[in-house]
């Protein structure tokens, strides 16, 4: 069920941007979401409270320790890891992707096969290619470019017992498709391959549960779920204690997290990063779930869900019936097995791209143009001729007033 007006009110009131002055209408939270103030809370609270360096005996730095401990607890239980010692914090996507490749090098000899998508963010193709410093053969996993959806099938003809990694999207920053991962899971272990997933543009929209994912690696960046600029990359516990250490060398190769953390965690925003789970928790509570923190979680995602639909479907069907506009991924929130995230990209015949992002700026209404970094996808779409996609990229927290506005003064130009 859709967001009630006094729900909507609530989850707004957990985030102060919504109470500033300058009302900007916020629909490029596939760029960058909202912080809730529980976060920022926890955050000032660390920082004139915690200061200290970790690991010393006495009270201060303590309490500082057993903080950093909880709020990697708490992510554990948001990803729904078996473990919290698989939770690897880092500052980016992007970094731990390069810090996962360098832990994974030592293991990659001449010949391995990789395979990457040309529907991913760089982040998860540019790592894997320097692994072919070691030798590694790269292919490349084409999406269909009349359906726009990663076919199992074509996957199948690229595996091969030579295959050592598969590294897909969840879901795409652009097209905003939902990838079966759990099925291409199953594909790339037939043939003793590992899966990697970007899961940076679901966790905004979907509970992430990396067991039932099938990934080896799952890896998002918490600014785009809420928190800060801070992000987590999950893997198997057998997987994590098999890879190269890349902390100093007195760090025991067992000790996990630690040796994937070179230079440790931010221990503010590690703490900060708590206070998503915490909102997720209350939100469900207020939306009458009960039982245990992830079942209060999945109810609010739930809820989230169908009001992002519902705002989905408000700015899709305006698209659909302007003849002019193509929408580049599923033109209807669910379609055939596939179902999208509200991140909608378009574009529009005879105008460029930001001609049209330009017109919404001065309506105080944030979307945006471009690449997104998928320039693989837009270079195989042939969309560079229009300056990238409009991408409009909804979040749980917008309402059906705001894109009426958006639609009001899209439609001044399309
Ligand atoms: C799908 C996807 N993957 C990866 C990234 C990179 O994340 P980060 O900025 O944390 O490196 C982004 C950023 O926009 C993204 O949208």
């Amino acid at each position: 069920m859709k967001l009630t007006e006094l729900e909507l009110q609530t989850v707004r009131r957990e985030f102060p941007a919504f109470s500033q002055p300058d009302q900007t209408v916020f629909l490029d939270n596939a760029g960058g979401s909202q912080v809730l103030q529980c976060v920022a809370d926890r955050i000032h609270t660390y920082l004139l409270t915690n200061s200290v360096q970790l690991g010393a005996s006495y009270r201060t730095s303590q309490q500082a320790g057993e903080r950093v401990a909880q709020a990697r607890q708490a992510v554990a239980e948001l990803i729904n890891a078996y473990d919290d010692r698989e939770v690897v914090m880092g500052g980016s996507t992007t970094g731990l992707m390069f810090l996962l490749i360098q832990a994974i090098l030592p293991s990659i000899q001449a010949g391995d096969e990789i395979i990457i998508t040309n529907t991913d963010h760089e982040a998860n193709i540019g790592a894997w290619k320097r692994l072919q410093a070691a030798g590694a053969i790269i292919r490349v996993w084409e999406v269909n470019h009349h359906s726009l959806e990663l076919e199992l099938s074509t996957l199948h003809n690229l595996l091969s017992t030579r295959t050592k990694w598969v590294a897909m999207t969840h879901a795409s920053n652009v097209l905003g498709t939902i990838n079966p991962v759990a099925e291409v899971a199953k594909l790339v272990h037939t043939v003793g391959a590992r899966l990697c997933v970007d899961g940076v543009a679901y966790a905004p929209h979907r509970l992430v549960d990396v067991q039932a994912s099938g990934a080896d690696i799952y890896v998002f960046s918490f600014y785009k779920v809420f928190g800060p600029h801070y992000a987590v990359l999950w893997g198997h516990f057998d997987l994590l204690s098999q890879l190269s250490g890349l902390n100093h060398f007195f760090i025991d190769a067992e000790d996990l997290p630690y040796k994937l953390q070179p230079g440790n965690v931010n221990f503010e925003l590690s703490y900060g990063c708590g206070g998503i789970r915490d909102y997720l928790v209350k939100m469900g509570q207020s939306f009458g779930g009960a039982g245990s923190a992830r079942a209060q979680m999945q109810l609010a995602f739930d809820r989230f869900e169908a009001h992002e639909n519902a705002l989905a479907e408000q700015l899709l069907s305006f698209l659909r019936h302007r003849p002019q506009v193509r929408i580049i991924g599923l033109s209807e929130v669910e379609q055939g097995s596939y179902k999208r995230v509200p991140t909608i990209s378009f574009v529009v015949d005879g105008k460029s791209s930001e001609s049209i992002v330009r017109h919404i700026d001065q309506y105080g209404i944030g979307i945006r143009f471009g690449d997104f970094y998928a320039k693989h996808l837009i270079h195989a779409l042939d969309l560079e001729k229009h300056g990238g996609v409009v991408r409009v990229s909804i979040a749980h927290y917008n309402s059906s007033d705001e894109i009426n506005r958006l639609i009001q003064h899209l439609s001044e130009i399309i």
